[in-house]
C-alpha cells in the first residue's frame, strides 16, 4: 500500500461558482482524507513560485494575475495511491480533452480557468505542500 499526499487547489473560477462542496465531496466519497485545507488569496510572490516552472510559457503572466483574483482553496489530500488517484478524478489540464466524468470535462471548457490543480508528481507534491502549508 502507497500512501501518498497530494496538493489540491480550487482555482478562483472554481470558488466562485460555488463548486467548493462539488469537488470536495468527489475526493472524500472515492476514501480521500482532507488532512489540511484553508482558504486564502494568494499573493504574487508564492503564485510565482508555485508555477516557477512555466515561467517562459507565453501564457505565464496571464496565469498568475489570474490565479491571485480571488480567493482559492488549498488543500492537502491523503490516501492510497492519492497523486495518480487525484488527477484521474480531475481529469486532463485542457477540458476539451479531459476524459468525460472528470471534474474538468464536467465544469470547465477553457485551460486557463479550469476550475481546479493537483500535483503531477510526488516531488511536485512535496514542494507545493512546503510552500501552501509550511
Ligand atoms: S505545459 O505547457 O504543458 O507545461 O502546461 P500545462 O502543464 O498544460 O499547464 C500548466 C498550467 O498552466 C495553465 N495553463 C494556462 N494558463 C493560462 N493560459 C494558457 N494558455 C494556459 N495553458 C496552460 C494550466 O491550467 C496549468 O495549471 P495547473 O494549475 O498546473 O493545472
Amino acid at each position: 500500500m502507497k500512501l501518498e499526499r497530494s496538493f489540491v487547489m480550487i482555482k478562483p473560477d472554481g470558488v466562485k461558482r460555488g463548486l467548493i462542496g462539488e469537488i470536495i465531496n468527489r475526493f472524500e466519497r472515492k476514501g480521500y482524507i482532507i488532512k489540511d485545507l484553508k482558504m486564502m488569496t494568494i499573493p504574487e510572490t508564492l503564485a510565482e513560485k508555485h508555477y516557477q516552472e512555466h515561467q517562459q510559457k507565453p501564457f505565464f503572466n496571464e496565469l498568475i494575475q489570474y490565479i491571485t483574483s480571488g480567493p482559492v482553496v488549498a488543500m492537502i489530500l491523503e490516501g492510497e495511491n492519492c497523486i495518480s488517484g487525484v488527477r484521474t478524478i480531475v481529469g486532463s489540464t485542457d477540458p476539451t480533452k479531459a476524459a468525460p466524468g472528470t471534474i474538468r470535462a464536467d465544469y470547465a471548457t477553457n485551460i486557463r480557468y479550469n476550475v481546479i490543480h493537483a500535483s503531477d508528481s510526488p516531488e511536485s507534491a512535496q514542494r507545493e505542500i512546503d510552500l501552501f502549508f509550511k
